[in-house]
């Protein structure tokens, strides 16, 4: 029996959703514990793209249970487009439960969302604007309104009365825009309910149970390490745990129950929305990396923010996940480089740190030291071994290696399930 929980070392994007669907093969469950349809993964299978907001990627696999845990916020509006978009596609959705603790995102969750990062001008957080953080805090202020809400109509009425008292008031005299009117909220929300309501149950009681008879679980995280609302890049992070503890809260688990910790890590380094990136490169290798790597955002379509490869981040995140091990995915992106670069440390005030930093105006001032290592020049993506890699491209993943203490597990070498060499044995 293995349980194992998959996470994001960098600024989300890292490629979760294909290594999930990779691992997924040997898994009976696969859940997702935090974050909402900010995420969004892509999966490739043979010459079919998927692209996933809330449903875990386990999904592509018949048989499997997938299930979105307690601590995820759910947009019944997209939950119920993407079930009908998989079965369009011919994937049989009968695996999915939902957890009934789940947190709703209202529509004026969204409205907020965007009137908030208006407001906030220059300094917006570049949010993706689907509601996550107005859910998230009516969640903390004991406001919000569950899954489990949407099955009792008297219940569910009562509370949005009561929260569309106060969000009308801000959204009308706070921001100076439209409310929303209770009738067409609520017989919405109850047709989203109608739709979903047998999918809705204890998950929590369904995956202790499963972990008992040693079934294989797989936790698949969603945004990354250093979008963390405690452990990242704060103020400019997601309002929920992206990092390996997220799994605990956001599933109904105990630690205990967790055998390994998987980091899913990119060969370089990609950032989208605002706040600082020491290793980004605003030049033409930044452009070539985002155009190679196809860096534009799967929720927004945002060009993503491009830089090279930090070591330190990923010491980071070896220690606040307690990583097993990493999965590197992408390196076939810097196949057309002369030079690769690794930074190892930062420069601050003349002096040398390798700790990743609290203060984010001190993040902004540091300077990265770079180690450059020779490129490769070669197509890497029909490589299924790690000898099948050019001497240069398996020096450079050595190099991660000794950098960060972290074992590499995975590599990958293109978007497709087949593109992905196996190093160590996970499930
Ligand atoms: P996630 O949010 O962590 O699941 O990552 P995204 O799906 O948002 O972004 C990763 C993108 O890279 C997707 O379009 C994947 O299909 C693609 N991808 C994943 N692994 C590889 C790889 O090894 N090489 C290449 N070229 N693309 C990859
Ligand atoms: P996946 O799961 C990359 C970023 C947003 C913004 C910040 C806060 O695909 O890796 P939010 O809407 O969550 O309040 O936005 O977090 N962000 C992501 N960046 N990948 C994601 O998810 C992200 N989800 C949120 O761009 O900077
Ligand atoms: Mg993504």
């Amino acid at each position: 029996m293995s349980t194992v929980v998959l996470i994001g070392t960098q600024w989300g994007d890292e490629g979760k959703g294909k290594i999930t669907d990779y691992l997924a093969q040997k898994a009976d469950i696969v859940v997702r514990y935090q974050g909402g349809n900010n995420a969004g993964h892509t999966v490739k299978v043979d010459d079919q793209e998927f692209k996933l907001h809330l449903i875990p990627s386990g999904i592509l696999y018949p048989g499997k249970l997938c299930v979105i845990g307690n601590g995820v916020v759910v947009d019944p509006a997209v939950l119920v487009k993407e079930l009908d978009y998989l079965a369009n596609r011919g994937v049989d959705t009968s695996g999915l439960r939902i957890s009934a603790n789940a947190h709703v995102i209202m529509p004026y969750h969204k409205k907020l969302d965007a009137v908030e990062e208006d407001r906030r001008g220059e300094h917006k957080i570049g949010t993706t604007k689907r509601g996550i953080g107005p859910a998230y805090m009516d969640k903390a202020a004991r406001i919000g309104i569950r899954m489990v809400d949407l099955l009792d109509e008297k219940e569910f009425k009562a509370k949005l009365v009561r929260n569309l008292e106060e969000k009308n008031y801000l959204l009308e005299r706070v921001f100076d825009t439209d409310g929303f009117a209770l009738e067409e909220v609520f017989e919405e929300y109850m047709s989203y309910a109608r739709r979903l309501a047998h999918y809705i149950t204890d998950t929590s009681l369904l995956i202790n149970e499963a972990a008992l008879a040693k079934k294989d679980i797989l936790f698949e995280g969603a945004q990354g390490t250093l979008l963390d609302v405690d452990h990242g890049t704060y103020p400019y992070v997601t309002s929920s745990h992206p990092t390996a503890g997220g799994a605990c809260i956001g599933a109904g688990i105990g630690p205990t129950r967790i055998d390994q910790v998987i980091g899913v890590c990119k060969a370089y380094t990609t950032r989208v929305g605002e706040g600082p990136f020491p290793t980004e490169l605003k030049d033409e290798i930044g452009d070539e990396i985002r155009n190679n790597g196809a860096e534009f955002g799967t929720t927004t379509g945002r060009p993503r923010r491009c830089g090279w490869f930090d070591a330190v981040i990923l010491r980071y995140a070896a220690r606040i996940n307690g990583l097993s091990s990493v999965a590197i995915t992408k390196l076939d992106v810097l196949d057309s480089l002369d030079t690769v670069k690794i930074c190892t440390g930062y420069k601050f005030k003349g002096e040398i740190i390798r700790e990743f930093p609290h203060s984010l105006r001190y993040l902004s001032e540091c300077e990265p030291v770079y180690e450059e290592l020779p490129g490769w020049k070669e197509d890497t993506s029909g490589a299924r071994k790690l000898e099948d890699l050019p001497e240069n491209a398996r020096k450079y993943l050595e190099r991660i290696k000794e950098l960060t203490g972290v074992e590499i597990s995975i590599v990958a070498v293109g978007p497709k399930r087949s593109q992905t060499i196996p190093v160590l044995e996970i499930f």
